[in-house]
């Protein structure tokens, strides 16, 4: 393998809400994660645009997505933060990639079976082929490390075939061993209706999740409102297993309170949900209040946001540029 510069490259879609899960399953880990690695975070609305969305509120949750970013605390004077369909780049890899992923791997993407349900036959093309382009948002920038929750290990694993795939077809040792990074206590954050379903921006119920554009009263009637079983918390992590409410909760107190899920039942075993819940909701709204609220703040400063983006992109685009060229030269389309 040549010798490759550490780059991180993550994304998140701009459909519908950000959550609870989205910030300790990914953004905030970038935020650590922007101080050791030069880092490039995305809002990928190319991706959104698989399933319908209305343009005005595309636009409004874009920039609404970015403000969560910068509210979080992703810096843009040490991070690139942009929106992919400013760079086409994303767009001209996929295709290429389009052509080096096989039927066969896409048709194991468990995410395209949900996403798709019973009726895959209306699904779009494009939902189809997300996890080429997800590649293509990756490996346009040569990046290594690929900060997410657990939910895109398996599109990471695509990622590493076609790069695997394209560097053997061609006879080159260009694109380099993506590795993801899966960290922290809350890499996969469930519902707070159904601990058996991912926390998902998508629940038709709002009750299921915490959104970081909740006020923070709203937080804590959520916590409140939790489901959860009867018995009381377990003193070991072990008595959580076929508990998955109690497990959740447990983990996300652990994961906002930068513990270990032990450490926590440490304070709770033995108790009922009572203190504990209310413990979680004043902790939820001490940690995602100042969020929520700077979230807000920047949502009303359009140009501001817009200008990140904007500056952004145009980073992205004079790292993308060259690698581009060189793809393009191996799989030799001309330029006279
Ligand atoms: P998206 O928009 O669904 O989610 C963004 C990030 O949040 C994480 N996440 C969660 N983590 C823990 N618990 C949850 N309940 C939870 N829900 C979401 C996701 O794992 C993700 O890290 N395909 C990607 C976006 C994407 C991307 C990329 C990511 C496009 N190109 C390139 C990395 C690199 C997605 O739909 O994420």
């Amino acid at each position: 393998m040549t010798t490759q510069q550490d780059r991180v490259f993550s994304g998140v879609q701009p459909s519908g809400n950000l959550t609870l899960g989205n910030y300790l399953g990914a953004i905030r880990n970038w935020v650590g994660l922007q101080k050791q690695y030069e880092s490039i975070f995305c809002v990928v609305d190319m991706h959104a645009i698989t399933v319908w969305q209305d343009p005005e509120e595309l636009r409004r949750a874009t920039r609404e997505v970015a403000a969560g970013m910068l509210a979080a605390g992703i810096d843009p004077a040490e991070s690139i933060i942009f929106n992919q369909s400013q760079v086409s780049g994303h767009a001209e890899l996929a295709w290429i990639f389009n052509c080096v992923a096989r039927l066969g791997w896409l048709n194991r993407m468990t995410q395209f079976k949900e996403k798709a349900g019973k009726n895959r036959e209306r699904a779009s093309a494009g939902l189809y082929v997300y996890p080429n382009l997800m590649a293509a948002d990756i490996l346009l920038y040569k990046a290594t490390h690929v900060p997410v929750g657990e939910d895109q290990k398996q599109h990471l694993e695509l990622t590493r075939d076609i790069a695997q795939k394209f560097n053997n077809d061609y006879g080159v040792d260009f694109f380099p061993e993506v590795e993801p990074l899966i960290l922290g206590e809350a890499t996969r954050v469930m519902s707070l209706r159904d601990g058996s379903k991912k926390m998902s921006k998508s629940d038709p119920s709002d009750m299921a999740r915490i959104n970081l554009t909740d006020d923070r009263e709203t937080i804590a009637k959520k916590i409140r409102k939790a489901r959860t079983d009867s018995d009381p918390l377990p003193s070991e992590p072990a008595g959580l297993e076929n508990r998955p409410e109690a497990r959740n909760l447990v983990t996300i107190y652990a994961a906002l309170s930068d513990r270990c899920v032990a450490d926590v039942l440490k304070d709770y075993g033995g108790q009922g949900f009572a203190t504990f819940k209310s413990d979680l909701a004043a902790l939820s709204v001490e940690v995602l209040g100042p969020i929520t609220e700077e979230m807000k703040r920047l949502c009303e400063e359009k140009s501001y946001v817009d200008s990140i983006l904007r500056d952004g992109a145009e980073k992205a685009a004079t790292l993308a540029e060259p690698i581009l060229e060189n793809i393009k030269q191996i799989v030799g389309f001309l330029k006279p």
